[in-house]
């Protein structure tokens, strides 16, 4: 029988995923309510859920490792979708302290509210936790690819992903867990991949490609994000994996060439800049568990025309990334990623 919960957390919904779920939600949902928990860090932002009904959103501001806070908002509530994480996997080389306390004791203290409360949990992961493929591999990730991660932030996902399961068979905490491949879409943060390089050509300055711009990632559009995991929450057996997936793999190179016919320059007007230590090579997800079991297909499987959309929304929304942008360069100078190689 379905899940209908009325009244659910977003933990980290004032980030680029998880207010992309909200609004979601709001758009899809009209009998459910929305608490949002989030601490703002460097990567939430309020505007990402400006403007969405009162009524039917609430911004909380807060820490998920404060429990006092949590016994105060979890009762109440049928379902947190929990989506806040440490994301970047460059910040987590430079400084991995604060994935170790977000992503893995976040989550050790959610489900200990889960488990206090008697609330269901949906837990937000990565395919990244099960490392990476050979370019040339014909296998993709499955449900039952063994973990194998590398990076700090991946490492930290993978933990999270543990806690959960064995809150789930040891304490009966009512969890699902989906592994999600690389998304894009509007209220992406510009230390990302895509945003980064469609601002930096906004701003006249050259993208920046790492290593040999042959690694492949397997795109997805947010939107196809968020009805999955409503599938899942609604749908999904308790206890059980989904990878989410939309057939998208693309090279890294692939896709800043797209961009950068978007902007009407030249296929080489880019930097080649140092590789990211432990570069995870591909990354490739079989949605077929997905498909079959709850009947999810993806809305947007022309990655061009979401490509366009996105570089036409970070056009159109200049005051939204602009805060962000010289902090997240000086950053990224401070953290040695973009020494170039052929300058
Ligand atoms: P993001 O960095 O854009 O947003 C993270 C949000 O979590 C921010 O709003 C931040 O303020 C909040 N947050 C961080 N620490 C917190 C804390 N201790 N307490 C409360 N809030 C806190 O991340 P994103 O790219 O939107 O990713 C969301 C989730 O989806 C993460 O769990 C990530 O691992 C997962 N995921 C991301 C991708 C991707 O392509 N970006 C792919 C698969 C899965
Ligand atoms: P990113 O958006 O950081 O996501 P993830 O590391 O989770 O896949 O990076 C996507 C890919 O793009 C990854 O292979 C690293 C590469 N990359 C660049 O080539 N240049 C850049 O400036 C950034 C930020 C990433």
């Amino acid at each position: 029988m379905e899940f209908e919960p009325k009244n659910i957390i977003v933990t980290g919904g004032c980030g680029f995923i998880g207010s992309n779920f909200v609004r979601h939600v709001v758009d899809n949902h009209p009998e459910v309510h929305v608490t949002v928990l989030d601490k703002l860090t460097y990567a939430g932002n309020p505007e990402n859920i400006a403007g969405l009904p009162a009524d039917r959103v609430e911004l909380v501001v807060g820490d998920i490792c404060d429990e006092d806070l949590l016994d105060r908002i979890v009762p109440g509530h049928d379902a947190i979708v929990h989506y806040a994480a440490e994301s970047h996997n460059d910040n987590s080389i430079a400084d991995p302290g604060p994935f170790l306390r977000t992503n893995v004791e976040g989550t050790f203290r959610l489900l200990e509210a889960c488990r206090r409360f008697g609330v269901r949990l949906h837990h937000v992961s990565t395919d990244e936790v099960y490392g990476d493929l050979a370019l040339d591999d014909p296998a993709r990730f499955t449900e039952e690819t063994p973990y194998r991660p590398s990076s700090p932030y991946s490492s930290t996902k993978a933990s999270s992903d543990m806690l959960v399961r064995a809150w789930a068979r040891t304490f009966g905490v009512r969890a699902t867990i989906s592994n999600c491949s690389n998304n894009y879409g509007p209220y992406q943060h510009v230390e990302k991949f895509i945003p980064r390089q469609i601002t930096n050509l906004i701003d006249g300055a050259r993208p920046k490609l790492y290593g040999d711009g042959l690694n492949v990632r397997d795109w997805i559009h947010t939107e196809d994000h968020s009805s999955a995991v409503w599938a899942i929450l609604t749908q999904g057996r308790i206890g059980e994996t989904y990878l989410i997936g939309a057939d998208g793999e693309r090279s890294n190179i692939d896709v800043l060439r797209a961009i950068l016919e978007a902007f009407g320059r030249g296929p080489d007007d880019f930097d080649w800049v140092r590789d990211r230590p432990g570069h995870d090579r591909r990354y490739a997800i079989d949605p077929s568990k997905l498909r079959r079991e709850l009947g999810w297909e993806p809305a947007h499987t022309d990655f061009a025309e979401g490509l366009a959309e996105t570089v036409a929304w970070y056009r159109e929304h200049e005051a939204w990334w602009r805060p962000a942008k010289a902090a997240t360069e000086y950053h990224y100078g401070s953290i040695e990623c973009y020494i170039s190689l052929r300058d």
